[in-house]
Formats: structure tokens, sequence, C-alpha cells
């Protein structure tokens, strides 16, 4: 099974990473083969429109042959796709809003009298702001997702306003671990596996994914100090 997780954000080690990376290590927990993609690898053209037009020519390939493309290719051959953006200004971030729109390539295909390409994939969604909006921002993710023919698992969200110490926001990182295990295990009971689809409430598994996560990203200085700090003196205890 095949998860990956698209970053909308130009930190790689900010609080929207953290959190996608921990979704995806619960995803890995649960088997799958995961991805960690940054939409600030490359351009993502903005959607020019070819659905509007009289004979519509949008369709799966996308007319530009930039990075977008590529991650189109990357969400058509995935099960399980994880949307992270920062929130800005209420809303996903410019990069991850194109993204949306030229997924109108895979959704369009209904047109051409094929299912939608999106149809069946199971998403989540995950917002990190420093403020207010992460509800707003994974909303709207989940609402146009949904509408192109995506399946959202329950607990499919997870938010924190906790900026670049979104990693130390323990519901954030739980629901973010969820969102993981979640999509993976939908995708097995899509395909007729009787797993069950509860939330797992499970401290030890969170701060051992915290722990990975701060250590791979390399968040023991600058502002992570003090938090980290905690964790180390606690690990001592
Ligand atoms: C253009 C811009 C708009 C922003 N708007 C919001 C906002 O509406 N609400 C909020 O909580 N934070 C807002 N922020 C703060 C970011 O969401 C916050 O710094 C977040 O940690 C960024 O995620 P990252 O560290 O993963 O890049 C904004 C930041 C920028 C640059």
């Amino acid at each position: 099974m095949k998860v990956i997780g698209i970053l909308g954000s130009p930190h790689k080690n900010g609080g929207t990473a953290q959190l996608l990376i921990s979704a995806l290590k619960g995803a890995e927990r649960e088997g799958a083969k995961t991805e960690f993609l940054s939409l600030y690898d490359g351009e993502v053209k903005p959607c020019v429109g070819c659905v509007q037009d009289e004979e519509p020519t949008c369709k799966f390939p996308c007319i530009f042959d930039d990075y977008g493309k590529v991650i189109l290719e990357k969400i058509h051959e995935a099960e399980g796709i994880v949307f992270a953006t920062p929130v800005y200004w209420f809303a996903p971030s410019g990069p991850m809003k194109n993204l949306i729109d030229r997924m109108t390539a895979l959704e369009n295909m209904v047109v051409f009298g094929e299912p939608s390409y999106l149809e069946g994939k199971v998403v989540g969604a995950i917002a990190v702001g420093a403020d207010d909006g992460g509800a707003y921002a994974t909303g709207y993710l989940i609402t146009a997702l949904t509408s192109m023919g995506a399946i959202i698992p329950p607990w499919g969200i997870a938010y924190s306003h906790k900026g670049d110490q979104a990693i130390f926001d323990d519901k954030a990182l739980m629901d973010a671990i969820n969102i993981g295990l979640l999509i993976a295990r939908m995708v097995k009971r899509l395909k007729g596996e009787a797993v069950d689809l509860t939330f797992q409430y499970d401290p030890k598994l969170r701060d051992a994914i915290r722990k990975e996560v701060i250590s791979e990203l390399g968040l023991i200085k600058d502002s992570c100090k003090l938090h980290a700090k905690k964790m180390l003196m606690l690990d001592k205890s």
C-alpha cells in the first residue's frame, strides 16, 4: 500500500512538516510504504481553466509539464494521500491551492466517460498556523477532496496553532498520527479486510513518534530547544 504526504509549506522542518511526517509514520505502523513530497521543490503553475473550454480539454495528464505534473502522477499512483498545509490567511498556502486546482485534471476524467481518478483514494488533511484558521484550511481541503471523489476516513483532519512547535502539541500530534493510521486502515477496509476504524489514543506511540521526528528533523536546537530539553530530561527520569 502506498501513502504519500504532500507538504505545502516552504519549511521542511516547520510545524506542518512535523505533523505530516508524524502522519506518515502512523501509516507506516500499519504497513504502508510512504513518500514525502514538498510542493516547494519545484513549480506548481496555477490552473488555466481548460475545463471551461467549449470542447473540454482538461484531462489527465495536465497540459503543464512542470513539478505539478509530477505531483499529479504521484497522486494518481497512491492509494492514500495526506495533504498538509500551513495556514496562510485562514486558507491553505498558494502552492497547495494551485495543486488542488490542478487536480481538476484527475477529477475531470468523468467528462471522458471514466470515473474521477480521485475516486476511492483515501485522503486526510493537516494544517498548522500560529494563531487561528486551522479548521478553515483543513475544512477547505476535505471539502474539495470529497467533491473530487476521494474518501475521508474518520478522524481525517488535524490542526495545530502552535506554529513551529506543533510537534509538542499533544492533541494535534495524536490527531496527525491517527490520520496516517486511519488512512492505511481505510485502504485495507476497502480491500475487504476486517480492520477497525477507531481513533487510537496512545500516548506511548505519540511520544515515540515525536522523538523520531525531533531527531530526524534535527529540531533539538533553536526555537525547539526548551521543549526538546524537557523531553530529554523526561527520558532520563
Ligand atoms: C502569508 C502568511 C499568512 C499567514 N496567515 C496565518 C493565519 O491566517 N492564521 C494563522 O494561524 N497563522 C498564519 N500564518 C502563520 C503560519 O501559519 C505559521 O507560521 C505556521 O507555523 C507556518 O507553518 P510552517 O512552520 O510549517 O511553515 C501566516 C503566515 C504567512 C507567511
